[in-house]
């Protein structure tokens, strides 16, 4: 796809990564909805871009959702682009037994629907509603869904590892069944990246992290968009995840 002709919703689009892919998106000439429940940092993202409009609501919601796909069709014309970046994390360990006191802690049943509800539900529901919208499009369209590192499998990560390997389940299935309507999906599993979720993180828990990345760092949100303006740009691209993770999961 030329990204001149994009006109691409971002979810997730007022913080880190989203808000990264937001800009550079515009600064490529593509039109740019920005979708997130976070009204302030919306309306930050929307003064920065004349390419920019932003619509606040909630991924999980069916209603906000197809709200969302409408307001970006009456905005710049039919959908042809969408990243699902929208995700959270509430990290427990599913049971846990304190040495000392004995005392038993599990991972309770609204940390593990609430991560599944925004990561996996919110990345179905704006996946079908703007497929949907995309399928009597003459041009193809393309849809990047953001996996993590996390989809191998990461300790007190039980329900945050389900959504990020589902939605990489989905990118292959969806790659194949919707290729016949020339849309293309494709997935990036970022390593740990350069956003507020790890500013949050203590700088001792962040070192011995970085110590078991290869390429010794983290990774800059820039470094991410590279990935999934690939796979918007190659049209040869479909089904597939791309791992950015400075060599994390070799
Ligand atoms: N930063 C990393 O190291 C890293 C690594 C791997 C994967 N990821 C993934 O990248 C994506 C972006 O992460 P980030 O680091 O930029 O996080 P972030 O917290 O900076 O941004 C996430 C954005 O999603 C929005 N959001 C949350 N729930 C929402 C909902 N229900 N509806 C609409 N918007 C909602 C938030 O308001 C926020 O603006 C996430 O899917 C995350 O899992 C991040």
């Amino acid at each position: 796809m030329d990204l001149q002709d994009g006109k691409i919703i971002v979810t997730g689009a007022a913080s880190g990564l989203g808000r990264c892919f937001a800009l550079n998106f515009a600064r490529s000439g593509a039109k740019v909805l920005g979708f997130d429940i976070d009204e302030e940092g919306l309306s930050e993202l929307a003064g920065e871009d004349g390419n920019i409009e932003v619509f606040a609501g909630n991924v999980t919601s069916e209603d906000d959702v197809k709200s969302c796909v409408a307001a970006c069709v009456d905005a710049f014309g039919a959908v042809n682009g969408l990243v699902n970046n929208a995700g959270i994390f509430r990290d427990a360990l599913l049971v846990k037994k304190d040495r000392k006191s004995g005392e038993l802690k599990t991972m309770s049943l609204q940390d593990w629907q609430s991560v599944i509800d925004v990561n996996l539900t919110g990345t179905f529901l704006c996946t079908r509603e703007v497929a949907a919208q995309m399928i009597d499009a003459e041009d193809e369209g393309v849809i990047v869904n953001i996996s993590s590192v996390s989809r191998h499998g990461n300790q007190g990560q039980t329900n945050y590892s389900a959504t990020k390997a589902g939605v990489v389940a989905d990118t292959k299935l969806w790659g194949e069944e919707l290729a016949r309507y020339k849309i293309r999906v494709g997935a990036v599993a970022p390593g740990f990246t350069q956003t507020p979720i790890l500013d949050a993180m203590r700088d001792d828990v962040l070192e011995k992290l970085v110590g078991q990345v290869p390429l010794r760092r983290t990774g800059r949100p820039e470094e991410i968009y590279q990935a999934v303006e690939f796979i918007f740009r190659c049209d040869y691209f479909t089904g597939r995840c791309i791992d950015v993770d400075g060599g994390l999961t070799l």
